[in-house]
């Protein structure tokens, strides 16, 4: 079964190179489009009905996380007695899973190189992050030419995504963390130079290959070997897209900052760090608070140079649905690994981020 989204890859080549391939091997090919940014249970109940009315072996991913994501739950429900959403919600277990293949078309998520998935249930407004070892991905076929039609607003969400998941990554509790802070911080300085370029000229093979590899290894767990990164930016964004469906990486540009700053004071030395080590701050004159503040700044001023959004009203986003929002991020309890959130703490960070 190939499984894709909302058409771009009928626009840009890829369909037709895939498909091509795929009759190469004599394959019976069920196609299953429509697949949505941000995906719903529904379209993967519709898939797993696929799978299991037409017997399906195999099933290739051909998109972006959405796609991905939408495919490894497919791939766990065909399996499952119980509906989609208890895999979700972890009310069910899987034990079994149909086998997938990943062609990457856009550099952001790394869902291609993990086995974590995110879905979003439209009538109750909840987005979760799920994941098992058996939806890792068969093989992800990365070719950088792919990436050449990527909107400018889909690139720049994809460049705050892989570096927010660097950052998730970078405020942790565990100790002598010397290789991977390095690892971390070569990853942002890479992604934060190939960024104006691919911006410039989105056909820069190159530069679209650094932040390819780059978002695949922000989030494949290599970096992060032996300690457990924060996340409470993914779950604080996770509930903003659930109730307003805006794309991932603008409500991470958003949240993120105004998450350094609330919990700066909990490990001053570590943000400093980061504001030195990425951002190359001047400490001369300076606290170590106010170089980890002005390292802070510097991220958001970067963010905002490529296009990112700053503030949650970019997306109409007000005071209105605050309530909502916080319920949906604080129905699992607190969350985060460095900083607990509690629904005092998410209060203040989406009110500074109105
Ligand atoms: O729908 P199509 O036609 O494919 O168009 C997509 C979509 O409109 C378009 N696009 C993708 N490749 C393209 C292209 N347009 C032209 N040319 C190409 N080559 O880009 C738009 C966004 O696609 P989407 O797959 O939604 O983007 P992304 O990869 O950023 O995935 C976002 C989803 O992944 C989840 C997010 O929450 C969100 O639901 N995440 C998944 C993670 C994981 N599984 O590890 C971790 C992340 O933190 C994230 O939460
Ligand atoms: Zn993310």
């Amino acid at each position: 079964m190939l499984v894709y989204g909302g058409g771009s890859i009928k626009n840009n080549g890829i369909y037709d190179d895939v498909y091509e391939t795929l009759s190469s091997l004599n394959a019976n090919i069920i196609e299953f489009g429509g697949v949505e940014p941000n995906p719903r249970v529904e379209t993967v109940e519709k898939g797993i009905q696929l799978c299991r009315d037409l017997a399906v072996d195999f099933i290739l991913a051909v998109g972006g996380g959405s796609v991905i994501d939408c495919v490894k739950l497919i791939a766990a429900g065909v399996h499952t007695k119980a509906p989609a959403w208890d895999i979700v919600t972890k009310k069910a277990k899987v034990e079994q899973a149909l086998p997938f293949g990943v062609v990457l078309t856009i550099a952001a998520t790394g869902s291609e190189m993990n086995s974590g998935s995110v879905i979003t249930n439209w009538s109750t407004k909840e987005k979760y992050g799920w994941g098992s070892p058996l939806v890792f991905p068969k093989f992800s076929i990365l070719d950088p030419s792919y990436t050449f039609s990527v909107p400018k607003d889909q690139t720049i969400y994809g460049i705050v995504d892989s570096m927010s998941h660097v950052l998730e990554h970078y405020f942790h509790t565990t100790a002598h963390t010397e290789f991977q802070d390095r690892m971390c911080e070569s990853l942002l300085i890479t992604i934060m130079e190939a960024a104006p370029d691919v911006l410039k000229n989105p056909d820069d093979f190159d530069a679209r290959a650094t932040l390819m590899y780059g978002s695949t290894m922000a989030l494949n767990n290599m970096i992060n070997m032996g300690f457990r990164g924060d996340w409470a930016t993914h779950n604080l964004e996770h509930a903003v897209s659930a109730v307003h469906d805006i794309p991932h990486g603008g409500g991470l540009a958003i949240l993120f900052p105004n998450w350094m700053r609330h919990f700066v004071q909990e490990d001053v030395n570590r943000f400093r760090q980061l504001a030195t080590r990425v951002f190359h701050v001047d400490t001369s004159g300076l606290s170590d608070l106010e170089v980890a503040l002005k390292g802070i700044e510097k991220l958001e001023q970067f963010w905002t140079s490529i296009g990112a959004p700053s503030k949650l009203s970019t997306y109409g986003i007000t005071e209105n649905t605050m309530n909502i929002i916080i319920d949906r991020a604080m129905r699992l309890g607190t969350f985060g690994n460095f900083a607990s959130v509690t629904e005092a703490d998410a209060m203040t960070i989406y009110y500074a981020s109105l």
